[in-house]
C-alpha cells in the first residue's frame, strides 16, 4: 500500500464553486452522520430505515450506509479482525464525510464495536455534524432475534470473532443518545432520533 501523503503524491484539494452552506440552504437542513452503533442484530438497520423514512417524509435528503450491504461492495474484500473493521469504519466515515460536504443526512448501522475507530469519525467529520446513537439490547435477546442464525454459529465456534461472543463490543461512554431496542419500538426509537437532531439544529422541523 502506498503510504505517502496526499501532499507527497503532488495532490491538492479542489473546492467547487458552491459551498457546503449553498448545498444545505438547497436542501432546508445541515448536513450530517447519524452513526448508529450496537450489537448484531440489535435493531440497528430497522431503526436506521425508520429515521429515513421519517426523514425523507419531511423532504429531507438522506442515504443509509447498512453494514451487510456495504461488505457486498465497498468493503468486499474485509473481514472481521480488528485492522479490517478499522478499515471498514475508515472508509465508511471518508465515505459519509463527503455526504455531509454534500448537505446530506448519512445514516449508518455499523456494529463498530471499537470506541477509537467511531472517535476518529467524530474527528473527521466535527461534533457538531456527528450523532452517535447507541442501540442497547442485551446480547441474548440479539441472539434469540437473529434470523441469520450467527448467534448460534458463533457460539458452536463456526464463526471467529464474533461480537458479543468472541470479540469484544466496547459501549459509548458519551453517546447523544441511546435506545433500548429491547424496551421500544423501532418506530418509536427513530422518532426520538428525530427529536435529537431537531434539538441540536441539524434539521429545522
Ligand atoms: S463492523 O464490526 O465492521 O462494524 P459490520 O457492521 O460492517 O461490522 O458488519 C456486521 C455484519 O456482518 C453482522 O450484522 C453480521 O451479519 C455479519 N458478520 C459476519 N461475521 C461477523 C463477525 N465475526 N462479527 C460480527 N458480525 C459478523
Amino acid at each position: 500500500m502506498d503510504k505517502k501523503t496526499p501532499k507527497e503524491n503532488n495532490l491538492t484539494w479542489y473546492d467547487g464553486y458552491l459551498t457546503r452552506e449553498d448545498r444545505e440552504r438547497l436542501h432546508g437542513h445541515k448536513g450530517a452522520v447519524i452513526w448508529f452503533t450496537g450489537l448484531s442484530a440489535s435493531g440497528k438497520s430497522t431503526i436506521a430505515r425508520h429515521l429515513e423514512k421519517l426523514l425523507y417524509d419531511q423532504g429531507c435528503s438522506t442515504y443509509v450506509f447498512d453494514g451487510d450491504n456495504v461488505r457486498h461492495g465497498l468493503c468486499a474484500d474485509l473481514g472481521f479482525s480488528v485492522e479490517d473493521r478499522k478499515e471498514n469504519i475508515r472508509r465508511i466515515a471518508e465515505m459519509t464525510n463527503l455526504y455531509v460536504d454534500a448537505g446530506i443526512l448519512a445514516i449508518t448501522a455499523f456494529i463498530s464495536p471499537y470506541r477509537k475507530d467511531r472517535d476518529r469519525i467524530r474527528e473527521l467529520v466535527g461534533k457538531e455534524r456527528y450523532l452517535e446513537i447507541y442501540v442497547e439490547c442485551p446480547v441474548d435477546v440479539c441472539a434469540a432475534r437473529d434470523e441469520k442464525g450467527l448467534y448460534a454459529k458463533a457460539r458452536e465456534g463456526k464463526i471467529a470473532h464474533f461480537t458479543g461472543i468472541s470479540a469484544p463490543y466496547e459501549p459509548p461512554e458519551h453517546p447523544d443518545l441511546v435506545l433500548r431496542s429491547d424496551q421500544e419500538d423501532a418506530l418509536t426509537a427513530a422518532g426520538r432520533v428525530y427529536e435529537v437532531m431537531k434539538a441540536r439544529r441539524i434539521v429545522l422541523m
